[in-house]
């Protein structure tokens, strides 16, 4: 297959129900070519929705009066990553809005700690942060970075991602720091976003490629009242033709892409997925080229209260809550829970 624009754009606009089922078989082939049929768990724990920023879709944005703020503390989120550890989970994922008041010493002696004292991978998701706290993180023992790009097309990631006074907003800079650290590198990309192209999510989907990415992220783009996007929505329109729906379909054809595009990537069912189908999303996107979930690990107290968007999945759920039936989701599609770390670089694939 070609991973030109053009032809992937095609595979986009694609709704023909036979050609779309040959996709998926075949992004499940490939997947299981690739990365066979073990599904990686990886805890999340959101440690802050303090968030400096005013993304035009984010809940957390700093103009969401109504939302109310915390920050856990260093014992709190060490309870979530022993819980990861009896879990039997590989990797904590620590992540939170863009919040200066987690300070790069503060943090680095918590992922010293958490490196110490358990034998998980530690993945960060903080935001865009400087290069120096990036490189301390790293020095502390951190393993992995999560950052999407949210959209290759610059004119709409200028319109979506407002700068800080006097820091030009630039995620594809910070991959590039993130990797030359050595840190596995994970991004993505909303589907969806109103101003959002065909050619454009074509193009991000080439990006991936192109950016040799370890882990990859993609979900629908959902709707929150307070940002934006949502107050504003015609300040962003384009021809409705050329507009990518931010459907659940959608959302499947560019998962089995990527991984046609990337064959031994990371590829998480996500939770924004299993938000526009609770039944069987994650399920179906593990059949569609994915192989990693992200069970949600934030104590119940908070977990309302990061709402990037509304109707999260997992919402409702016990503190422990999604990862308790998830031996047994993923058993009844033929598949296996991951071991150890799950990590691309160890595979050999590279370096
Ligand atoms: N809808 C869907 N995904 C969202 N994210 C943030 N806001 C929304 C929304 N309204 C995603 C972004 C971000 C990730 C943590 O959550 O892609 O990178």
């Amino acid at each position: 297959m070609d991973f030109n624009r053009q032809s992937l754009e095609t595979w986009l606009r694609t709704e023909d129900p036979d050609a779309l089922d040959h996709l998926y078989r075949e992004a499940d082939a490939v997947r299981r070519h690739h990365v066979g049929n073990a599904i990686h768990l990886r805890g999340l724990v959101e440690i802050s929705n303090h968030c400096a920023r005013r993304c035009a879709y984010c809940g957390l944005n700093v103009s969401n009066r109504g939302l109310s703020r915390y920050r856990m503390n260093a014992d709190e989120i060490f309870g979530c990553v022993l819980k990861a550890c009896e879990l039997g989970y590989g990797t904590v994922v620590l992540q939170s809005g863009e919040d200066f008041g987690i300070t790069r010493e503060w943090m680095a002696a918590l992922i010293r700690k958490i490196k110490e004292e358990t034998p998980l991978a530690l993945t960060l998701s903080l935001g865009e942060r400087p290069y120096e706290d990036l490189l301390a993180w790293k020095q502390a023992g951190a393993d992995r970075y999560l950052l999407r790009f949210e959209t290759s097309n610059d004119e709409l990631y200028r319109k979506i991602h407002p700068s800080l006074p006097g820091h030009r907003s630039d995620r594809m800079k910070i991959l590039r720091e993130i990797s030359d650290l050595g840190y596995e590198v994970g991004s993505g990309v909303m589907i969806g976003i109103p101003g959002q192209s065909y050619a454009s999510l074509a193009e991000d989907i080439a990006t991936f490629r192109r950016l040799d990415l370890d882990m990859i992220g993609v979900g629908p783009y959902i709707r929150h009242p307070e940002t934006d996007l949502a107050m504003r929505p015609r300040s962003r329109a384009i021809d409705p033709h050329d507009q990518v729906p931010n459907t659940e379909t959608m959302t499947y054809k560019v998962i089995a892409l990527t991984r046609l595009a990337c064959p031994d990537a990371n590829i998480p069912s996500t939770t924004a997925l299993a938000t526009v189908n609770a039944s069987n999303g994650r399920e179906l996107g593990l059949q569609r080229g994915a192989n990693v979930v992200m069970p949600n690990l934030t104590p119940s107290q908070y977990r309302s209260s990061y709402e990037i968007y509304p109707n999260k999945a997992c919402l409702f759920e016990a503190a422990e809550g999604c990862g308790v039936s998830l031996t047994d989701r993923i058993a009844s599609i033929g598949r296996e829970v991951g071991r150890g770390p799950g990590s691309r670089r160890a595979a050999g694939k590279r370096n």
